[in-house]
């Protein structure tokens, strides 16, 4: 099978390890892709974005699967493009994407479908922004509407701060505030059947202790040794399942990969956000877990054949991975500073740590950064303790000018604290 991957962040990285390592994968390709990818696959470069160049390039390749990483080519319709061109697409069609492209059209499908999440008003003047405020009260949640790569949502005490960033905002969700763990759970489905992979937990913000501004994402772990070990069960009959079957019922089934944000609250289970794509960092770990071949399971999610595939496997083995981000990162990252380290860790570290690639290129025979999540370093282990300490030592060799990581991730549900 000849796989084409959409995208070029640790996300993709870490799809394109998988796929190498299968043995039905015949050619790997990664369109743009980054200097880490590019040991694993071919790259080719395109507009990510652009349906009709990613068309051209997969009928080029005579790819027989394309797999979309990231969620801006999928709202902006690249899976129907290619689609349209008669080659299986992992990923959903723009319509069902609008699950994540817009936080109102979710709440929507929540409310039809009897999803559990938080109380919520959709706000488009000064008076409706000010009442859904005053309605619920600190701390207060303000979200933007549209795609805003994770920096769209405030959640603050400070009730300026919510309605300056709520003025800022065409059209603004307003919601109830969800105390209690973040879970992802992510599940693959075909738009009618519905499997879900294992949980894993992000770290949001930017600094040790949950401080900081919020990212896209600084570290994940998995399992979650703290969980009910019902949660899976639970979410896939009140959350995923109906949330599928209701963007079927809609005529726009939802194929690809349904990400569920939860909060698990002392109400019970909520949703926080739904996404239309793996997300980044906790990919990095539900993926170094996975004993099943990738590619089969993708192929028949784009298929609709779904059903046929055996349950997936497991590894009992925790994984932990550690984001190495930029200088000033979230705010304006600093670029162009070369990484050292990278040949130790392949040589000291592998195969239980290794080092999977976001925002990097090549320069001559350096590797530069090249975006504010530079690199993800990724570890399995026996435990969660084993997992962070093999994921720590080969952060330590990494070196990169005014990079930032944070120090605690894993570290509570390891039991360090
Ligand atoms: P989102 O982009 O919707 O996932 O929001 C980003 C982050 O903001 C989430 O991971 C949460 O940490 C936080 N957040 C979003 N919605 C809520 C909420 N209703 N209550 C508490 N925190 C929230
Ligand atoms: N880890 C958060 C995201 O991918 O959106």
């Amino acid at each position: 099978m000849k796989v084409l991957v959409i995208g070029g962040g640790a996300r993709e990285h870490a799809l394109c390890r998988s796929l190498s390592l299968d043995p039905d994968v015949s050619a790997l390709y990664c369109a743009p892709g980054n200097a880490g990818i590019a040991e694993v696959a071919e790259l080719r470069p395109v507009d990510a974005l652009d349906g009709a160049a990613v068309a051209a390039l997969a009928t080029e390749l005579g790819a027989d699967l394309v797999v979309v990483g990231p969620e801006a080519p999928l709202v902006a319709g690249v899976g129907d493009a290619v689609r349209a061109a008669g080659i299986p697409v992992f990923g959903p069609s723009a319509e069902a994407a609008q699950l994540e492209g817009s936080k109102a059209f979710a709440k929507d499908v929540m409310a039809a479908a009897g999803v559990p999440t938080a109380r919520s008003y959709v706000c488009t003047t000064p008076e409706e922004v000010d009442a859904a405020l005053d309605a619920f009260g600190a701390p207060y949640v303000v979200k933007d509407d549209g795609l805003a790569a994770g920096k769209g949502v405030v959640v603050t005490e400070d009730i300026e701060a919510a309605r300056a960033h709520a003025l800022a905002c065409d059209r603004v969700v307003i919601e109830e505030y969800l105390d209690g763990p973040e879970v992802s759970l992510f599940a693959i489905t075909d738009g009618v059947t519905v499997v879900p992979l294992q949980p894993a937990q992000d770290f949001k913000r930017a600094l040790d202790g949950d401080q900081g501004p919020n990212t896209g994402g600084m570290g994940a772990y998995s399992p979650l040794p703290w969980a009910d070990p019902k949660l899976v069960d639970e979410v896939m009959e009140l959350v995923l399942q109906p949330t599928v079957d209701e963007l079927r019922r809609r005529g726009t089934p939802f194929s690809g990969l349904l990400y569920a944000g939860l909060a698990i609250t002392s109400r019970g289970t909520r949703v926080i956000e739904f996404n239309a794509r793996f997300g980044d960092p906790e990919t990095q770990v539900v993926l170094a877990r996975l004993r099943t071949p990738l590619a089969s399971v993708l192929l028949n999610a784009a298929n609709g054949t779904l059903a046929d595939e055996p349950p997936l496997v497991w590894r009992d083995d925790a994984a932990v991975t550690v984001v190495i981000a930029s200088h000033n990162y979230p705010d304006t990252p600093r670029t162009g500073d070369p990484i050292e380290g990278l040949a130790e860790v392949a040589a000291e570290d592998a195969p239980d740590a290794y080092v999977l690639h976001a925002g990097t290129r090549r320069e001559g025979d350096a590797v530069v950064s090249a975006g504010g999540r530079v690199l993800s370093v990724t570890a399995t282990g026996s435990d969660l303790a084993q997992a962070r300490e093999k994921a720590y030592t080969a952060v330590a060799r990494i070196r990169l000018d005014g990079s930032q990581h944070r120090t605690d991730i894993a570290a509570k549900a390891a039991g360090l604290g």
